[in-house]
């Protein structure tokens, strides 16, 4: 990376807002919005800005097939605005019919903030939990666990540290020598998180969705790669047309690719393998295969770009017959930043950055109040060239959170702009609507708490 590269990683991150730019340097997909059915304000705003591979949770929502959605939370701190922003995402997602599975990261909050697990399961129940049914989340359908109750997710963990290695771990999350080795199991055990639910008793193989902030990329970009490496068969595109399959020869499919204890092909048993797996690929509607067993190759030149999605699975179903994981790479949204009230990062350890959703309504006024403003020095000033709205934190925070309407919004935006409109009056309006939203939250609450014990998954009672 040059130095002028912006550096994101998910424990210290900086607070770069150029986001066309984020998106292009990390190699991200911009959203396509006239894909998604009745978007959410997050997607009109271009709150959510990219993705990697949520193509293929669009396809499954166009064509009625199961998909799913997976988040995380760290049981510390207190629940605050900045928290909401993923919960609406999964509203929304849940609301277009994915499955919801929500990780209590308890092991990644005692290794990396020293919690014990006996508070991390008090703060996960107290301060996020009971919260979610009233922030629109259906506790019928929604499944939350605990990472040190669920001992899949450890285990796989495990398995998949077999696909990387120290120096990559290094250089993604800056680990070095010093670091405890319960900080290094983390990832390792979030990309079990992420990556479970396509087993089969959790749901199986689907598209599985992670909405993050992009500060969490290096996450989704490490747990996309240990999947890929899982897969026993490569699906690569020809020169001239179509796609060639390839065996990923790995410890775990030695036998059933015909490989021996030297690393010699058996050409008997190679043989048989592609003559069955031409003819179960023959039985899912592919014909015209051109195989090459010594090599290790299939090609189907008629193979398009679209119908390969489906060969893939395929291919993962037959993974999954053979013994092998059959795993997709998760699939992942990027929302951004949401900004501090006082304009630098929004921080629970900095309570003036934020609104909690237990604060009282003084400490909200108060907070809004003094928020970071986007208005001039002077009202005369202000009148004459307008205020900045992309610097303002009421109006970003009417934007993220609390002005449901598009049109008042940009009518406020307009007014700001121009000089009609001051910053009191600017801040007046997001203290209003904030306060209408926490009302309105805290009486959904009150009436829905008994209703979050619901979520929790058996294994997590
Ligand atoms: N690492 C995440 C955080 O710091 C928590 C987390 C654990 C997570 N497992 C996850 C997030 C799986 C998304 C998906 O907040």
């Amino acid at each position: 990376m040059a130095d002028e590269d912006v550096r994101i990683d998910p424990w210290s991150s900086t607070q770069s807002t150029d986001y066309a730019r984020i998106r292009d340097q990390f190699g991200l997909s911009e959203l396509p919005l006239h894909r998604i059915p009745e978007p959410s304000m997050l997607h009109r705003r271009g709150i959510i800005f990219a993705h990697r591979g949520f193509n293929t949770v669009l396809d499954a929502m166009e064509r009625g097939e199961p998909f799913g959605v997976l988040t995380g939370l760290m049981p510390s701190g207190r629940m605050h605005l900045g928290h909401t922003l993923v919960i609406e995402q999964i509203r929304w997602l849940q609301s277009r019919g994915a499955d919801v599975t929500i990780t209590v990261a308890d092991l990644e909050s005692l290794a990396t903030r020293g919690t014990s697990l006996k508070q991390g399961r008090q703060v996960a129940m107290n301060e996020y939990i009971s919260n979610y049914p009233a922030l629109g989340l259906d506790p019928e359908r929604t499944s939350v666990y605990f990472q040190s109750r669920r001992p899949i997710v450890q285990r796989l963990g495990f398995v998949l540290g077999e696909k990387t290695n120290r120096s990559t771990m290094e250089s993604i999350y800056g680990f070095d020598g010093t670091t405890n080795l319960a900080h290094v199991q983390a990832p390792l055990v979030q990309a079990g998180d992420i990556l479970h639910p396509q087993l089969e008793e959790y749901g199986g193989l689907r598209p599985i969705v992670v909405p993050v902030g992009i500060d969490q990329d290096p996450h989704i970009r490490f747990t996309r790669d240990l999947a890929t490496s899982t897969n026993w068969f490569n699906i690569n595109r020809r020169k001239n047309g179509g796609v060639t399959i390839a065996l990923s020869i790995q410890p775990g499919n030695h036998g059933v690719f015909g490989v021996d204890t030297n690393g010699r092909v058996d050409m008997q048993v190679r043989r048989q393998f592609f003559d069955r797996l031409i003819e179960r690929l023959n039985n899912d509607g592919w014909s015209d295969m051109i195989p090459n067993p010594k090599h290790g190759t299939l090609e189907i030149p008629a193979a398009t770009e679209q119908s390969s999605q489906q060969l893939k699975h395929a291919l993962l179903g037959i993974e999954r017959e053979l013994g092998g994981l059959g795993l997709l790479p998760p699939t992942s949204t990027y929302h951004r930043f949401a900004v501090g009230l006082t304009g630098d990062k929004m921080s629970s350890s900095n309570p003036e950055t934020t609104i909690f959703l237990d604060d009282e309504e003084k400490a909200v006024v108060k907070k809004i109040k003094e928020a970071f403003s986007g208005g001039r020095e002077t009202v005369e000033e202000h009148r004459r060239h307008g205020g900045d709205t992309d610097k303002d934190v009421a109006f970003q925070y009417l934007t993220t959170f609390f002005e449901p309407d598009d049109l008042v919004l940009a009518d406020i935006g307009r007014a700001y702009r121009e000089g009609t409109m001051l910053s009191g009056q600017l801040k007046q309006h997001c203290i209003d609507s904030a306060l209408e939203w926490l009302k309105d939250f805290k009486e959904r609450r009150d009436s829905t708490r008994s209703l979050s014990e619901m979520m929790l998954a058996d294994d997590s009672l």
